[in-house]
């Protein structure tokens, strides 16, 4: 038992004894209750290997389910927003399948996320053994967290709220072919969702009133002034990333309303509406498609039970980046010889799963100061949050956010973004969470308190992974390769990354703050000059890991011969199928893929709509 569990039983035994004199200290003593068994319940959590669970079949015989106009696959991030945009029209009889249950009061608590990663919210995937990131963690792997509840990934995400640059939304079209997707034509689906309440901002850029609740948490007291100050040394201005300029610094926007986290499926799927069915943990094992190429409907396992549903209008797979590239396969839909090789009869060669691009960061880059940034304990942490106090008002504890890129005009697009958070991340956490190897937890010797801890993440990588299946049986896990940093320019633009923040330390802002870079004695790079261009390239093969941003399985483009999708999102060659989740991009956005992925199954519903005769409602 380590010294966190212990300090967690003594609080949980503590309270548990403790004699409360008020209603009020009653209700926060069985919040507090909830908190820490969710906390401590994860200790003991063993995360799935595949997915027998779901499939427990206790009876073979198929049954009906219904027909449906529309069936939805997965409630996350994109599939929500589907979800709710098709049901306005209440002619239409939706089916929303989702294979997660329900989210519940300790989602809600942002900074508390990272717990969320042991419970059966989470898939429980982990890359396969990298050859270029990752050497410091476990095996070689990442850990790669994917929702598995109500929300999809909103549900367990850190809830930072970022859309990208609009270079970003102009390269689908010019550089990938796909008609409508410009920024022009996308703004107005980003601002459709939301509902900004923070100020100051840029008005023109965010909407007000949508299902989508976006906010600033409360400061930390002295981090900001600084951290603005030394940024506009480095010549960045202070800005509203989602406004008119991305590049600067700015306080992060998170999905929060008050203290409590947004997730599409608090924001979307709240008011029930008797023409969409919500169908939760129902696992989604097949794509019914007809001879002829058409879309029929789902087969599904809900509680032991096998189930046919059948759709009139279309299926939309809004099953994620993984999944939804695990689905497509079994059914059917993916790379010919992939495909033969493990017995899948081929309905439609598409190169699904071969174009998987992912965020990475260098998790171990520590500002120590001479401040006191927190050193409350998880009681007070607690107290703080009910009052829509940091730190817990925010997912890994971000406050500022940073875009710039190196030698280019800073109106063209990032290259790298930086989070600066406090308090950061504790060795054991370091160990549980981000999956460090004991030898490089034994180094990671950061202060919690008085520790900026700064994520430097690769906004454009060239390196691309894939997705491929192991079986044809949907019980066995996709596995998952992003080849993280295979190409120099990965590494070497990570690498100016971390220049940036080596000047960063030196501005006359955060002299004042007595910051110095904390070195940590990477066991692997031992025998290189520390701070040295070559130990610091060292250090990110080691410790660079998944940002979990994965895209770009079902990309989107006109040619079948490299994308998936067109830019309708129909699937090339099949009738009544589109795909409509983050797995459709043709490449990553500069910044969290959340927001964008919203705005994808806005437009999703909106260019359904228009197909079927019906864009006013
Ligand atoms: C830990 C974590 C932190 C992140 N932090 C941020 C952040 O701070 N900001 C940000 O913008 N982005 C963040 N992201 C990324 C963001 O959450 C995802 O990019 C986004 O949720 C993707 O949306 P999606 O609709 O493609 O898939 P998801 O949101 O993953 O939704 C897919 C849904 O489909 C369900 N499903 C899958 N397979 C099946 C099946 N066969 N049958 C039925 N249902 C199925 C899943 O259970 C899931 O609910 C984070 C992601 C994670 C995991
Ligand atoms: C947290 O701090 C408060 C006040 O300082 C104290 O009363 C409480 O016992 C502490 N709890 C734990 C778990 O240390
Ligand atoms: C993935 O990694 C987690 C955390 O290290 C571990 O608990 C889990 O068993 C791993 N899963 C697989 C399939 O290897
Ligand atoms: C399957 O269900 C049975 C009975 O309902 C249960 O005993 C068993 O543990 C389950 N197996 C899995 C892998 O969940
Ligand atoms: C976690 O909290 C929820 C309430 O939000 C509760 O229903 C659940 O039982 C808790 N889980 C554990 C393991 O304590
Ligand atoms: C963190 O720094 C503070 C202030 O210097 C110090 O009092 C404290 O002991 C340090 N904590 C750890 C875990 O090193
Ligand atoms: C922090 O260090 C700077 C530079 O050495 C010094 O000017 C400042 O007074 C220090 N602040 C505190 C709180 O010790």
């Amino acid at each position: 038992m380590n010294l966190f569990v212990f300090i967690l039983c003594l609080t949980l035994f503590v309270i548990r004894s403790g004699i409360t004199s008020s209603d009020e200290r009653g209700i926060f003593t069985k919040f507090m209750d909830m908190v820490l068994s969710n906390i401590s319940a994860t200790e003991s959590y063993i995360l799935p290997t595949d997915n027998s669970e779901l499939l427990n079949i206790t009876n073979t015989i198929e049954n009906y389910y219904g027909t449906f106009d529309f069936i939805v696959i997965g409630a996350g991030a994109a599939g929500a927003v589907v979800a709710n945009r098709l049901s306005e029209n209440l002619k239409w009889k939706i089916l929303l399948l989702e294979a997660g249950g329900q989210d519940n009061d300790f989602t809600k608590i942002l900074g508390l996320s990272t717990y969320t990663y042991f419970s059966d919210f989470n898939w429980g995937y982990n890359t396969t053994t990298q050859k270029h990131a990752c050497q410091g963690l476990k095996n070689k792997r990442a850990i790669f967290p994917t929702g598995k509840v109500i929300g999809g990934g909103t549900t367990i995400n850190a809830g930072l709220y970022s859309r990208g640059h609009p270079e970003d939304f102009n390269r689908w079209v010019e550089v990938y072919g796909n008609q409508g997707w410009s920024y022009e034509e996308v703004l107005q689906y980003f601002k459709k969702s939301e509902n900004a309440v923070f100020t100051p901002r840029d008005v023109d850029y965010h909407g007000v009133g949508g299902y989508f609740t976006v906010d600033y948490t409360s400061d930390t007291p002295g981090l900001e002034p600084p951290i603005i100050e030394g940024f506009q040394e480095l010549g960045l201005n202070y800005v509203d990333y989602n406004g008119r300029v991305q590049n600067g610094i700015a306080k992060v926007q998170n999905a929060l309303k008050r203290n409590e986290r947004v997730s599409s499926a608090s924001a979307f799927l709240k008011e029930p509406r008797r023409n969409l069915e919500i169908s939760l943990n129902s696992f989604v094992t097949e794509i019914i498609i007809s001879a002829d190429k058409v879309a029929q409907g789902v087969k599904f396992v809900r509680n032991g039970q096998i189930f046919t549903a059948n759709a009139r209008k279309e299926v939309v797979v809004s099953a994620g980046v993984i999944n939804s590239a695990q689905l497509l396969m079994l059914s059917g839909i993916g790379p010919r010889e992939h495909l033969s090789q493990i017995g899948i009869p081929v309905k439609q060669d598409l190169p699904v799963g071969q174009k998987l691009q992912d965020h990475c960061y260098f998790l171990a880059f520590y500002y120590r100061t001479n401040h006191t940034f927190y050193n409350q304990n998880i009681t007070e942490q607690l107290k703080l949050w009910i009052k829509n106090k940091r730190p817990l008002t925010s997912g890994f504890a971000s406050e500022m956010i940073g875009f710039t890129n190196f030698g280019q005009s800073q109106e063209k697009r990032p290259e790298i973004e930086f989070i600066f958070s406090t308090p950061g991340i504790s060795s054991d956490q370091a160990q549980k969470f981000l999956g460090l190897t004991e030898e490089n937890a034994a180094v990671f010797h950061t202060n919690t308190s008085t520790d900026i801890w700064v994520i430097p993440s690769l906004l454009h990588p060239k390196s691309r992974g894939t997705v491929t299946l192991k079986s044809k049986d949907p019980k066995d896990r996709p596995i998952i390769d992003p080849n993280y940093l295979s190409e120099k320019h990965d590494i070497d633009t990570l690498y100016k990354g971390i220049e940036f923040l080596v000047e960063l330390s030196k501005t006359r802002a955060f002299k004042k703050f007595g910051v110095e870079i904390l070195i940590m004695d990477y066991p692997e790079c031992r025998n290189l000059e520390k701070l040295s261009e070559n130990w610091w390239k060292c250090a990110l093969t080691q410790l660079t890991t998944t940002f979990l941003h994965p895209a770009s399985t079902n990309n989107m483009g006109p040619d079948p011969k490299n994308s998936v999708v067109n830019a309708r999102l129909k699937v090339h060659g099949i009738k009544k199928l589109r795909v409509a989740d983050s797995s459709i991009l043709p490449e990553l956005t500069s910044g969290h893929l959340m927001a964008p992925t919203m705005m994808i199954g806005e437009k999703a519903a909106d260019m359904i709509k228009e197909d079927h005769g019906n864009l006013s409602v």
